[in-house]
């Protein structure tokens, strides 16, 4: 065994990120156009874009920043966070996405050994994480057939049969991969269930103003909640990596805590980041609003290239940026279908096999504009017909 026989086991036991994967392909079919990646086609608003470039040569941009946020962007949190989201015993720490403010909810709240409850299908990210800090008893609860709802009786049950109960449950609202929204009266009762356990509930928001059909979004606030949130989608600010904790400031010592982790991964959030996401949430939550209307089509477009599917292939889509589609039942390697899509048809899309789902698909309809959804969403509903009429031909 050389040196790579001293990596960690936990890591090496996991497989490859499925981004990691898709790029692969991307690299390898260099026409393939992309309905994979969960991302949006805009750009961070032009004003905050040019005050932000104004900075550049400003020495505190340089210069490490307070561990849990800038004070201007931590105090402009609050305020949205209570306008907005009516958290109004909510503390913030600003992390460098939504994805590493998970890593340090877990690393945080959780310990080796622990057992923590996720819903399939899951955002395989989440499951990772948890993987790679430890937690052995991943339990994975099933969504309604029909709705892809969490299942809060199979909850009610796992909690109590669990012993020690879990540490810490984990839903998305609205999710990924499926797009699917809680309802508020289902989330209230599994934020119940996790207190009367005294369990965890940690709530990925990353998706709040993507919401569609005059569903509104909502959060909860308790002692046992902690909310995360991202700037990445809503202003178009993905490589920019701004994200952040909501957390109950009753908790004796959670804040203390949380800082542990977070001096320890990146320090600080990148300050030029931070002061951008400033800019950008000044401008208020119809910046973003207005450009989720647009997503309306691509969703639209999307979902017709998938009627080969049949109308029961079709589930979410209420909210995110998803829509998750069940192939035929002899397609459990899904990851052959998304390669044989790439190869011969030219269109990424995700397996949902990565999601804990064998046999289905994620799309994204985020990150192309209009015309150029049209022409992904024609060459999926190609590949797609032919699966369904001659299966996986290659020429
Ligand atoms: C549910 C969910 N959480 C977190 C993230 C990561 O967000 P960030 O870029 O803020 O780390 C994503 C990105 O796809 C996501 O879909």
């Amino acid at each position: 065994m050389g040196s790579f026989g001293r990596l960690a086991t936990r890591v090496v036991e996991t497989q490859m990120p499925v981004m990691v994967q898709v790029q692969e392909l991307q690299r390898r079919y260099t026409n393939a156009v992309s309905l994979a990646q969960g991302v949006v086609y805009w750009l961070p608003p032009q004003q905050a874009l040019d005050r932000a470039r104004e900075l550049v040569f400003e020495p505190s941009i340089s210069r490490y920043g307070a561990d849990e946020g800038i004070p201007e962007l931590r105090e402009a949190l609050i305020k949205k966070m209570r306008l907005e989201n009516k958290l109004n015993k909510s503390s913030v720490m600003v992390t460098a996405g939504a994805n590493q403010a998970f890593v340090n909810l877990v690393l945080t709240l959780c310990d080796a050994g622990d057992s923590v409850v996720m819903f399939a299908p899951y955002y395989f990210n989440a499951y990772m994480s948890f993987q790679m800090t430890g937690i052995t008893n991943i339990l994975v609860g099933p969504g309604n057939p029909k709705t892809l709802y969490p299942d809060a009786d199979w909850l009610e049950r796992t909690l109590l049969e669990t012993n020690p109960p879990p540490k810490l449950v984990t839903v998305v609202n609205p999710g990924n991969p499926t797009g699917t929204y809680i309802p508020e009266p289902l989330l209230k009762r599994i934020s119940d269930l996790c207190r009367d356990a005294g369990a965890w509930l940690l709530v990925d928001n990353t998706y709040e103003y993507f919401m569609y059909d005059g569903l509104k979004h909502s959060c909860l606030e308790g002692n046992h909640i902690v909310n995360i949130f991202s700037f990445s989608k809503a202003y178009g600010m993905m490589g920019w990596r701004v994200g952040y904790i909501a957390y109950p400031t009753e908790v004796e010592g959670l804040a203390d805590q949380l800082l542990k982790v977070q001096d320890n991964i990146p320090i600080c959030a990148s300050i030029i980041s931070q002061r951008l996401a400033l800019y950008s949430l000044e401008l208020g939550p119809e910046w973003v609003t207005e450009r989720v209307k647009d997503l309306v089509k691509n969703r639209e477009i999307v979902l017709e290239a998938l009627s080969p599917l049949g109308e029961d292939g079709v589930r979410g889509g209420e909210g995110a940026i998803y829509l998750w589609a069940k192939l035929p039942g002899q397609y459990v390697d899904d990851f052959e279908v998304v390669k044989w899509l790439a190869r011969k048809h030219g269109v990424l899309v995700i397996p949902g096999s990565s999601c804990g789902c064998p046999g289905n698909l994620r799309i994204s309809f985020g990150g192309l504009i209009e015309s150029e959804c049209k022409a992904a969403a024609e060459r999926l509903r190609g590949g797609l017909e032919e699966l369904v009429r001659d299966g996986m031909v290659d020429n």
